[in-house]
C-alpha cells in the first residue's frame, strides 16, 4: 500500500470511492450526500486550506481522507479531519489509521498546531483524538452529538480554552453535516 497526498487527478476516483464507501455502509441517498460534499469541498476550497491524503494499492485508490483549514480564536494553525473512507472490502485491516496518522504527520510538518474530528470517539482515539468539550473550543456549527467533537494537539500539549467562534471552509459550513 502507498500512501501520498492527494492529487486532483485522482479527482473522480476518489469522489467514486466516498460514493461507493457511503452508500455501502449508509445509503445510496447518503453517497450522493457525501460525494456531493467532497466535490464542493475540492472544488470551492483554497488549495492552503485543503489537504487530502490517498492510500493506493495496484494502482487504485483504496482510501482517502481530508483535512480542511478551522479558524480558531488563539490563531493558532488548526484543521479538521472530514470525511474519511475506506473501501469497503479492506476496511478493518489498518488502512484507515495508517492514513490518518500519516495525514496528523504532515500536518506536523507543516507546523499545524491542533487537529480537530467530528465522529466515533471509540475509532478516532485510536490515532490522538480525544473528546472535547466546547467550552473549550467551540464547534464552527450545532452539533448533533455533541461527544463526537474531538481534537488533539499536534506537539502533545494541553489544548486551553478559547474564547470566540470558530470558522470552517464552506463546503463543510452545512448544518446537515453536523
Ligand atoms: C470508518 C472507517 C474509515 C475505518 O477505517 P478502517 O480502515 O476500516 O479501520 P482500521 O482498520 O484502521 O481500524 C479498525 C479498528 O477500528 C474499528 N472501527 C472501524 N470502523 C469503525 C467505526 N465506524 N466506528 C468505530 N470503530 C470502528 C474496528 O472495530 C477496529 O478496531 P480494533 O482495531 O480494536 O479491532 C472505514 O471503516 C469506513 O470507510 N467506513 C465507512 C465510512 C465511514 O463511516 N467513515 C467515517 C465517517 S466520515
Amino acid at each position: 500500500m502507498k500512501l501520498s497526498l492527494f492529487d486532483e487527478s485522482q479527482f473522480y476516483e476518489v469522489i467514486d470511492l466516498f460514493k461507493r464507501v457511503f452508500s455501502a455502509s449508509e445509503s445510496e441517498e447518503d453517497g450522493q450526500v457525501i460525494a456531493d460534499f467532497v466535490s464542493n469541498l475540492i472544488t470551492t476550497t483554497k488549495p492552503e486550506d485543503l489537504i487530502g491524503c490517498v492510500a493506493e494499492d495496484n494502482g487504485g485508490v483504496i482510501g482517502c481522507i481530508f483535512f480542511s483549514r478551522l479558524t480558531v480564536p488563539s490563531g493558532q494553525e488548526a484543521f479538521i479531519l472530514s470525511p474519511v473512507a475506506v473501501l469497503t472490502n479492506v476496511q478493518g485491516t489498518g488502512i484507515g489509521q495508517k492514513l490518518i496518522r500519516y495525514g496528523l504527520d504532515h500536518l506536523k510538518s507543516l507546523g499545524v498546531h491542533l487537529a480537530f474530528t467530528y465522529g466515533d470517539p471509540s475509532y478516532y482515539c485510536k490515532t490522538g483524538f480525544e473528546p472535547i468539550s466546547e467550552n473549550i473550543v467551540k464547534a464552527p456549527c450545532s452539533l448533533s452529538q455533541p461527544m463526537g467533537w474531538l481534537a488533539q494537539a499536534l506537539n502533545g500539549s494541553e489544548i486551553h480554552t478559547m474564547v470566540g467562534e470558530t470558522a470552517c471552509v464552506e463546503a463543510l459550513n452545512d448544518p446537515s453535516l453536523w
